[in-house]
């Protein structure tokens, strides 16, 4: 059997241990697409075993890297990865949501896919959980109490941006696990007047307000000015979480969720199982349903 893996849209650590275990499973009949559908596009794709590597299958990143491709959006495109995705009797392709509708394009076009949640967002239709989630959640958490000291110590309050392009996942549980005075998850919450009551709030009891910001939503660093202004004060500092988020060394949580979705991946091959998404529900159970 000639399986094809690929990774697409931001890399999410766990990603290489989802890697390693089909490898391990399937050794030299694993190749991969070289920068996910960019790599299927232009037909770079090679064994996996070339990139495959025991020693970084605990490591945060890709080893079969990764790439944003839009012009897979495009019939021209799409076809000329269509006709290389044929060549394999599975694709395995693991992504956010934006990979899940090319997997399903391309099992509709004929091919056998499998797609696997591997996005830090967990933003995929169904699933509790997508690898990446909690190593991002764990950086962000991370960045936050290290700061807050500092921040503490000079009485100011600070803003702390988390990734979630369009999810607010990464932000609601940072808050939560950082015990956040406010969070600003969307236009709706980004309401100036409560945030400056809450830093003021704190600030009036010799305390610090910690506030966790979804990126874009608006530019934190204005955000700060216009609650500096208001407050009639130099005291909002700013915090960008950024790629660390991606970039961290996977939790526990990471390396055994992405062990379940690959044993499960691994038993959609084996028993030939196509056109469906290998999802956790909200016991963090692997299920597996067919692309909506
Ligand atoms: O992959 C998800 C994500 O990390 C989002 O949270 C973020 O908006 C985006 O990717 C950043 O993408 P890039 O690294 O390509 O700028």
């Amino acid at each position: 059997m000639k399986i094809l893996v690929l990774a697409s849209g931001g890399d999410a650590p766990g990603m290489n241990r989802f890697m390693w275990e089909i490898y391990r499973k399937f050794r030299n009949d694993v190749y991969f697409a070289f920068a996910g559908f960019t790599g299927l596009v232009n037909g770079q794709i090679f064994p996996l075993s070339e990139v495959i590597d025991k020693k970084k299958r605990n490591s945060a990143g890709v080893v079969t890297k990764s790439s944003r491709c839009p012009e897979f959006k495009h019939a021209k495109y799409f076809n000329m990865g269509l006709e290389n995705a044929k060549k394999f009797d599975v694709v395995v392709i693991l992504g956010g949501n934006g990979s899940e509708k090319g997997a399903k394009r391309l099992f509709e076009s004929g091919v056998n896919t499998i797609f696997v949640p591997g996005t830090i967002d967990n933003d995929v239709e169904d699933c509790h959980y997508s690898i990446g989630f909690s190593t991002a959640v764990k950086e962000a958490v991370y960045t936050v109490e290290n700061t807050m000291p500092s921040i503490d110590a000079f009485l100011n309050a600070c803003l702390f941006e988390v990734m979630g392009r369009e999810n607010s996942s990464i932000c609601e549980e940072v808050a939560r696990q950082v015990d956040a005075d406010y969070q600003v998850v969307d236009e709706k919450t980004l309401d100036y007047e409560k945030m400056k009551n809450v830093i003021l709030k704190k600030y009036i009891a010799s305390s610090s307000a910690k506030i966790i910001v979804r990126e874009n939503i608006a530019n934190i660093t204005e955000i700060a000015s216009k609650l500096n202004d208001m407050l009639g004060m130099n005291i909002v500092k700013t915090q960008i979480v950024g790629r660390t988020q991606r970039g961290g060394k996977p939790t526990r949580q990471e390396l055994s969720m992405a062990t379940k979705f690959a044993k499960e991946t691994v038993r959609c091959i084996k028993t030939k199982v196509f056109g469906v998404r290998v999802l956790a529900d909200e016991n963090l159970n692997i299920i597996v349903t067919e692309f909506k």
